[in-house]
């Protein structure tokens, strides 16, 4: 059995598909959800069983919590957690919780890094970045997790078209179902790679 954390501080579609990816399987339990925002949508959606009849416990916490202590690391260990899952999570991870979870900690983010990443480089700034360099493909980009913004090791990326007329929200949206269709897989990849 491999124990997977979420970490979320948006809507949480991503968290949601990975949940029902997951929802069916005996070998991988999504053990905890955890946000830095008490307004984000996927308390709503952990609350509302992920779709999917999935009911996962969602832990808050505060930017203290989060860097001046490792109440987090101590949770995640406890849990005996083999994989964290970044989606959408917009904090910066401290040093000792990427020193905790070596090789074990992963993001999705919405563009080819090493494009159009790094700090200030999220959500809609990035789908607007990218039209206005007149790009004509985008995509996503899924990485291990380091100390600093979107500088991990790349795991996979996939690409979609851009054209000429594309809004952001239309990018956004190409990006967006290329998220829901490979996150999920790739960190079932991860997981049957970890020893
Ligand atoms: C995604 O675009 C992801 O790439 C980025 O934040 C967004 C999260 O969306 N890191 P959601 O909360 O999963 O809907």
């Amino acid at each position: 059995m491999k124990r997977i954390a979420l970490f979320a501080s948006g809507s949480g579609s991503n968290a949601e598909k990975i949940a029902q990816y997951f929802a069916n399987g005996t070998d991988v339990e999504i053990t905890l959800v955890l946000t830095n925002n008490p307004k984000a949508g996927v308390i709503e959606r952990s609350r509302r069983g992920f779709g999917c009849g999935l009911h996962v416990p969602v832990l808050t916490f505060d930017r203290a919590a989060f860097h001046e202590s490792d109440r987090i690391i101590k949770i995640l260990k406890n849990q005996q957690i083999d994989l964290i899952v970044l989606a959408g999570f917009m904090w910066l991870i401290p040093a000792g919780l990427v020193r905790a979870f070596p090789n074990q900690m992963v993001n999705i983010h919405p563009a080819l890094l090493p494009r159009f990443g790094g700090k200030g480089m999220y959500g809609h700034h990035v789908h607007e970045a990218v039209v206005a360099a007149g790009e004509t493909e985008s995509g996503i980009t899924i990485h291990y997790v380091n100390e600093h913004y979107d500088e991990g090791q790349v795991i996979f990326q996939a690409r979609c078209p851009v054209s000429a007329t594309d809004t952001p929200d239309d990018v956004a949206r190409k990006v967006q179902a290329l998220e829901h269709e490979h996150y999920p897989k790739i960190v079932e990849t991860i997981l049957r790679e970890l020893s």
